[in-house]
């Protein structure tokens, strides 16, 4: 068997979980993350996930086999473009295929020719043409900042003033250069999926099905955040509707990239809203969801290792890919005050050892001397699986107790949309 030397770029709980399943595989022969957390700790190299060339010399230095990034700015930043140039290997799409999630008037004209079902959608550079746009739609209406944003270009309007309020907040300079254009989306009401894709460039084979919490407080209620907790599988999910996302959104999505010359190569994550017209496409990105890849990674029953490897060979079809038959839920503990200003170096402390079946895995953490504090805005995503959701939920939350960083901010309702029919099979 070939033994892999493999580097994963990030440091988020995302990459603790990626890290976490791929030091289990039999193909491992070293693990690197750059730079990592204070979960992913034996592996981490001190290499910021932006500075490219020293990433790219790193890889080169230390026989790198396999590269995986995790956050989207490096990917805008073309580092697989960089890698590729040094004859270096790396699971992810170039900065041109990147710009599916990179700029969201690009995604919409890429959706508009692969005829995929969205929300309808005008691009606006004049704060005054938009706003006799909105006058004329009416609310409520969604406002989007057009380039990378953090998760925080988007405002969902319920009512006129708000959206109006909304086109200055967005072209007004907060956004610096993403909001230079600014998309009006018609509002589209009904549940969220996050489905995340293994794509080779042609083909692509689906994950199981995630569902995400974005706003900050339970109920659905408060900011938008990076996500708050997601579980898996969402009793909604069929899978006659996975085959109609993979015939009519996704496949079609590989189809025009490809044909324009950018094919692409990584996780294709489809941020979809079942609609009562069926499922619609919000948004893509262009890489695995934090916090979907904890529970995606913790159902995941074969090597992932191989996985990645097939799609950098354009043969993700001969992957083995199976699934346990169980539900999985993950909690994340955040610093208080997070989606807007919040503390750093908080203590938190671990229990020694956690039931079988859980997970804690780390995201904004860092070791100071000796001590595990945190560093970011979500600091923990605490993840268990079980025979059913509700089983999971219970889990995921008797570990929350046990752990001691006394001022988390974290939702209590992690799942329950998943519990009206929570066993699976
Ligand atoms: P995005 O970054 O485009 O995923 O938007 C962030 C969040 O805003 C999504 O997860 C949705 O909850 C919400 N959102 C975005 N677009 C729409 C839309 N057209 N209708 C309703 N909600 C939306
Ligand atoms: N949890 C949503 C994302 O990763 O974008």
């Amino acid at each position: 068997m070939n033994k892999r030397r493999v580097l994963i770029i990030g440091s988020g709980g995302r990459e603790h979980a990626l890290a976490w399943k791929l030091s289990q595989s039999p193909e491992l022969e070293r693990l690197f993350v750059a730079p990592g957390n204070a979960g992913t700790e034996p592996w981490n190299v001190p290499i910021p996930a932006q500075d490219i060339s020293s990433l790219v010399e790193f890889a080169l230095k230390e026989g790198i086999d396999l590269t995986l990034v995790g956050p989207e700015d490096p990917l805008s930043l073309g580092i697989v473009d960089a890698f590729q140039e040094a004859g270096l290997r790396i699971f992810g799409p170039t900065k041109a295929a990147a710009q599916l999630e990179g700029s969201k008037s690009f995604a919409k004209a890429i959706m508009e020719s692969a005829k995929i079902p969205t929300a309808k959608c005008e691009v606006f550079e004049n704060p005054d043409q938009a706003k006799t746009y909105i006058r004329a739609l009416g609310a409520p209406c969604v406002l989007k900042a057009d380039g990378l944003a953090a998760g925080k270009g988007v405002i969902v309007a319920m009512d006129l003033e708000t959206a109006l309020q909304a086109v200055d907040e967005i072209m007004d300079g907060n956004f610096g250069a993403a909001g230079k254009k600014l998309l009006i989306e018609e509002f589209l009401e009904g549940q969220e999926i996050s489905l995340l894709c293994f794509a080779d460039g042609i083909t692509a084979r689906p994950m199981v099905p995630v569902q995400d919490h974005k706003r900050a407080l339970d109920g659905d209620k408060g900011l938008n955040t990076g996500g708050m907790g997601t579980y898996s599988p969402p009793p909604i999910w069929t899978t006659e509707l996975e085959e109609r996302v993979m015939r009519d959104l996704v496949n079609p999505t590989l189809k025009v990239m490809s044909e324009r010359g950018t094919p692409f190569q990584g996780v294709l994550f489809m941020g979809l809203m079942l609609t009562e017209q069926g499922p619609k496409l919000l948004e893509y990105n262009v890489r695995f969801g934090d916090p979907e890849t904890q529970v995606v990674m913790k159902r995941l029953d074969s090597d992932l290792l191989p996985v990645l490897w097939e799609c950098t060979e354009g043969r993700v079809s001969e992957a083995v890919l199976e699934w346990k038959e169980e539900a999985a839920v993950c909690v994340v503990m955040a610093a208080p005050g997070y989606p807007s200003a919040y503390p750093k170096g908080l203590p938190i402390h671990l229990p020694e050892s956690v039931e079988e079946n859980s997970v804690i895995f780390h995201a904004g953490t860092r070791m100071n001397v000796g001590n595990l504090e945190s560093l970011g805005g979500r600091v923990l995503g605490v993840t268990a699986a079980g025979q059913t959701i509700q089983q999971a939920r219970e889990k995921a939350y008797t570990l929350v107790e046990t752990i001691d960083f006394p001022q988390a901010h974290f939702r209590r309702d992690i799942g329950i949309k998943g519990l009206e029919t929570g066993s699976i099979g």
